[in-house]
């Protein structure tokens, strides 16, 4: 993959920061559960760090939270005036669904002050990738624009948000690009996480430009404030590449505390201020520590999600409200991270679509991983569940606990390995007698009591808190079963372009093979054959990542021949005798 950089950093120089790998995490594949947990806090640390030299903005640099402040002030604008103007907040994989999740968040706001709903979130893919991988439609810059020019008919002025940690997704560059060529209606804001020239310099198919030369314009657009970048760099990702966690995490804190800000000036007379914003980041910075300092209730989880994947059984998470709505989010990314089933980690929420308000509606009728209410546990989970399974109930003290009584007793029947993450305020009652059934009935409960003068609104804390921990819980568990080697993701799914450059780079990387050697066998892997014929070398990347959908562990697969020379027939036999892929990885690589 090719990025344009200018001023080489540290190490990895021709990576960029959200690519490379973090010397943090290096041996996380041979690390127990509890120094998992460790490392993630080490990483998730690194979000705030400041001063971390010129050539990257950081979170508490002046010209981010300068930069914050004009955009807040350009959404307040929007909500004062809201007549045919739109707020759009768009997205890629877990970026498209933090747009539906802030979306939905704060349009549940507006609608509590009778005022019309105001925010539209894109993902690229549709509402099927809201809880499932759809990765090929993030290549398409085309798309993008369509998507937005269908929501956007008619309006007079959008603020248009997108949304690629990388600086990398085609659909994202496509829909910036087509508000650079209309100014008059469209300003562009981008969030990303790599410094502006780190930004990828791929060309896309079928277009003049690329993602590092829309950002480039944008930049000559901000010098009028036409266009707005939010770009500061937040450390390498734990596992390399995968910015559902940091880079997810980070664009949760930086919408929040700007459309918060616009909000509070539009509704509350506080303006947007620069010691707010200040403030507001370091109150989701306080979250984080008030997570972690519950590591050992968070190694708890992982240890016991990690045995049940070990033995191919499931980690559910049964959420309540917003939370749940993380948990979906981080269930749906385990597919492409780490060739999971969709099986392997599944999340349910109450009420299912009724209360989603996604623009497609029920999607139930898509399949079985599409059934996301609590009764479809019941239905089609539940029966077949047992002790090898791990159900982690998700809510606060604002739901229903009653029925989270009611769930967990039903669940309680069919496996005693249940275990509670519950949000509180201290504000409020002490624990009812409710809550007390429900730790009883739970094998761990992680009881986060929050300070209610804190700054920030207590619900986008116990989200980002809740996000953190099943990060953990999911990656931890999937480290545990052999998925990750040192810190990459070795059964990653090549099925769009910039995954299949990944894998073709960790293969380099590993094998110590030239780039073309690295290609071809992992061409051989994605079509299942032992000779490339013509009409597979003639043809293009899109191509490629389609044929791959319908494949598994092509990467494993490709390194086992390149390390061996052995046939694509001979590595499958290997790995069907080790199937623990870091294991297989491992033995090849320390007899070579
Ligand atoms: O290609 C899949 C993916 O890597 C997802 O894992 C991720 O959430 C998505 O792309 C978006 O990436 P970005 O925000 O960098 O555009």
């Amino acid at each position: 993959m090719l990025f344009c950089v200018s001023q080489a950093p540290d190490y990895e120089p021709t990576l960029p920061v959200s690519e490379k790998t973090n010397p943090l995490t290096r041996d996380i594949d041979q690390a127990s559960a509890s120094s998992i947990v460790k490392m993630l806090k080490a990483c998730d640390t690194q979000m705030f760090q400041e001063g971390a030299g010129r050539t990257y903005q950081r979170l508490f640099s002046d010209q981010v939270i300068t930069t914050m402040m004009e955009v807040a002030k350009r959404v307040e604008v929007i909500l004062k005036d809201p007549e045919d103007s739109l707020i759009v907040l768009s997205g890629c994989g877990t970026s498209g669904r933090l747009a539906f999740l802030l979306g939905s968040g704060f349009n549940k706001e507006l609608r509590k002050m009778n005022q019309n709903p105001i925010y539209f979130y894109i993902i690229a893919g549709g509402d099927r990738a809201l809880f499932s991988s759809q990765e090929a439609p993030e290549d398409d810059p085309h798309l993008g624009t369509l998507s937005l020019k269908k929501i956007c008919e008619g309006k007079k002025r959008v603020l248009f948000v997108g949304i690629s940690c990388g600086l990398s997704a085609p659909f994202v560059a496509g829909q910036l690009e087509f508000c650079l060529q209309h100014p008059d209606v469209y300003t562009p804001v981008l969030i990303g996480f790599n410094p502006a020239h780190q930004a990828r310099d791929e060309h896309i198919p079928g277009c003049s430009f690329t993602f590092c030369s829309v950002v480039q314009r944008m930049q000559e657009f901000a010098k009028s404030q036409k266009a707005f970048l939010i770009n500061p760099a937040v450390g390498p990702e734990a596992i390399s590449g995968s910015s559902r966690m940091k880079g997810g995490s980070a664009t949760k804190i930086l919408l929040e505390i700007v459309l918060s800000a616009a909000h509070a000036a539009t509704f509350s007379h506080t303006p947007v201020t620069y010691k707010g914003i200040l403030q507001h980041m370091r109150a989701y910075e306080a979250t984080v520590d008030m997570t972690y300092a519950q590591s050992e209730g968070i190694t708890t989880l992982v240890e016991a999600a990690g045995q049940s994947l070990r033995c191919g059984r499931s980690v559910c998470y049964l959420g309540w409200g917003s939370l749940a709505l993380l948990a979906l989010i981080d269930a749906s990314e385990c597919h492409p991270t780490f060739g999971a089933a969709y099986k392997d980690v599944r999340g349910f929420i109450n009420g299912g679509y009724r209360d989603l308000n996604n623009s497609e509606g029920a999607l139930t009728s898509l399949g079985p991983e599409f059934g996301i209410a609590h009764e479809d546990f019941l239905h089609s989970f539940l029966p077949s569940l047992n002790d090898q399974d791990i159900v982690l109930l998700i809510y606060t003290h604002s739901d229903d606990v009653s029925e989270v009584v009611k769930l967990a007793r039903r669940v309680r029947e069919k496996t005693s390995n249940l275990h509670a993450v519950y949000h509180q305020s201290d504000g409020d009652p002490a624990a009812s007698l409710q809550q007390e059934d429900i730790s009883k009935l739970c094998l761990s409960t992680l009881d986060f009591t929050w300070s209610s003068s804190a700054s920030g609104c207590l619900l986008h804390m116990w989200e980002l808190s809740t996000k953190l921990v099943l990060n953990a819980v999911s990656t931890g568990a999937h480290v545990l079963k052999g998925k990750i080697y040192r810190n990459h993701m070795i059964d990653v799914q090549v099925t769009n372009s910039k995954l299949y450059h990944r894998a073709t780079r960790l293969l380099q990387k590993l094998s110590g093979c030239p780039e073309p050697q690295c290609e071809e066998v992992l061409l051989k892997a994605v079509y299942q054959v032992e000779e490339l014929s013509m009409d597979i070398t003639s043809s293009d990347i899109t191509r490629h990542t389609h044929a791959a959908r319908n494949t598994t562990q092509v990467v494993p697969l490709a390194l086992v021949c390149l390390l061996t020379g052995c046939s694509l027939m001979e590595a499958k036999s290997h790995i069907k005798r080790q199937p623990i892929i870091r294991e297989a990885v491992a033995v090849i690589i320390d007899m070579s």
